[in-house]
């Protein structure tokens, strides 16, 4: 904590307020004594101006475009690590050398199958069952399955039940896709690497056997870097908040899972191919999407454009845009999509609503059109983001749940606007 201090002033009586200062030069007024020495609350809907945590794990300047997981910037990890090496990095704060990361590996493999009795729960959901209402629930029930959560904070302790998690969502995951598809299961693989057992289990079938494609495994262990974390999102603040209750990992992350759904967050990946192939459909008609976009009594929104933190491009969305652009090539394939988005993004960056607001394409922006190219199916795009997400809710939630100095439940205040005290009108005496 800095010496500084902000003052505030209520109605004469001034209140000192002690100054945190971040690591990276981040600012806040600490107000946690205001209510009890003023009565006052402060008031943020939607959270704009409120940090709710200090945390080690990763720092964001939305000014700046900068993105960094432990002090490692999100360019550099993308290009040279694997998925489960960031993971490991969020998980314990230090990159692993060869013989951590092997061993996580392995805990990993070991840990690839789901109990015999929770796959006939995949029976039970109506074929067109939305795979992120499965993979919530699947990973909520996870809970009963393997109750044994421990209160040790090893770093073996630690890994042990991450990688638990990270297996089985991985295998939840391609199963939940399998059985949409009415094929059979495909087992996880001891040879294969996190990402090319995952693709492995979505697309082996017993007549048409996969052949792993280093070029799309590759390219989905960048986009489940990129979406690792992002420090106090929708998705990581509802699995804090709901684990500030002192509910279980599982039941945390598959609250995160829901909150991760949603179209204004990690649902836009969705929403954007959605939006594309609208805008297809209508022979291009950009100006009548833009026209939408901009209309205030209009509910539309440019789905992958803007972002709460961002003020400038988007890092990650930068890196899948070219990621995308690669990836059709070495596919060979010819997604009108891809040219319609871009297409958008001039349109949209040059003018003026987009500009004066610093709307740009964010990461949901480019990256369905990869999946598509993949054949991931698109109700299946958010899901690979929970894959993704999950090693940034894992590690909050420890981050939390290890912090005897400032662990509370959330609990935000409100200012109550209904009907003021008045006297109650017994049931015969109601007109
Ligand atoms: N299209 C059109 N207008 C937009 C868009 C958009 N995508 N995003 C923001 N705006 C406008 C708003 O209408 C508002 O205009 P106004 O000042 O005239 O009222 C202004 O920009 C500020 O927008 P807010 O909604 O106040 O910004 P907020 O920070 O609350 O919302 C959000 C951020 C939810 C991401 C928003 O930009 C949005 O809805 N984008 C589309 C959905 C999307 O892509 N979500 C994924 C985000 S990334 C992630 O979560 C993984």
């Amino acid at each position: 904590m800095s010496d500084k201090h902000a003052t505030l002033t209520i109605e004469g009586k001034s209140y000192a307020l002690p100054i945190i200062e971040g690591s990276e030069g981040d600012m806040a007024v600490d107000i946690r004594s205001l209510l009890k020495e003023s009565g006052y609350i402060t008031l943020d809907s939607g959270y704009m101006n409120t940090g709710s945590c200090s945390s080690d794990i990763t720092f964001l300047d939305g000014n700046k475009g900068i993105l960094n997981y432990r002090g490692y910037a999100i360019d550099e990890l993308a290009e040279q690590c694997s998925f489960i090496e960031v993971a490991y990095l969020l998980f314990l704060g230090e990159l692993p050398n060869r013989t951590q990361l092997n061993d996580f590996r392995e805990l990993i493999s070991r840990y690839a199958l789901i109990h015999e009795d929770m796959i006939h729960f995949f029976d039970h959901f109506p074929p067109k069952a939305s795979p992120m209402s499965i993979l919530s629930t699947m990973v909520n029930s996870l809970g009963s399955y393997y109750p044994e959560m421990s209160a040790d904070s090893s770093d073996e302790a630690v890994l042990s039940v991450a990688a638990r998690l990270l297996s089985k969502i991985r295998t939840i995951a391609a199963f939940s896709y399998k059985k949409s598809e009415g094929h059979p299961l495909v087992s996880p693989r001891y040879d294969l690497s996190y990402c090319g057992n995952f693709l492995n289990m979505m697309f082996d079938k017993p007549v048409t056997p996969y052949v792993v494609h280093p070029e799309v495994v590759a390219t989905v262990n960048k986009l489940l870097i990129l979406h690792a974390d992002h420090e106090q999102n929708c998705s990581t603040s509802t699995v804090r908040l709901v684990g500030s209750a002192g509910v279980n990992l599982y039941t945390s992350i598959s609250a995160g899972i829901s909150a991760l759904w949603g179209p204004l967050h990690g649902g836009a990946n969705q929403a954007v191919i959605e939006m594309l192939e609208g805008i297809h459909r209508d022979n291009n008609d950009f100006e009548k999407y833009i026209k939408k976009a901009k209309d205030p009594n209009d509910n539309f929104r440019l789905s992958g454009f803007g972002h709460r933190v961002y003020k400038t491009f988007d890092p990650r969305a930068t890196i899948i845009k070219r990621a995308c652009e690669q990836t059709l090539k070495v596919l060979n394939v010819d997604d009108p999509l891809l040219e319609i988005a871009m297409q958008l993004e001039e349109i949209a960056r040059s003018d003026d609503y987009f500009i004066s607001r610093n709307l740009y394409p964010n990461v949901d922006f480019y990256s369905g059109i990869i999946y598509r190219a993949m054949g991931i199916p698109t109700n299946m795009f958010t899901v690979m983001f929970a894959m993704g997400r999950l090693p940034g809710w894992i590690s909050h939630w420890q981050e939390m749940m290890m912090d005897t100095k400032d662990r509370k439940i959330g609990r935000p205040r409100q200012i109550y606007t209904g009907p003021v005290k008045r006297d109650f009108v017994p049931l015969h005496e109601r007109g």
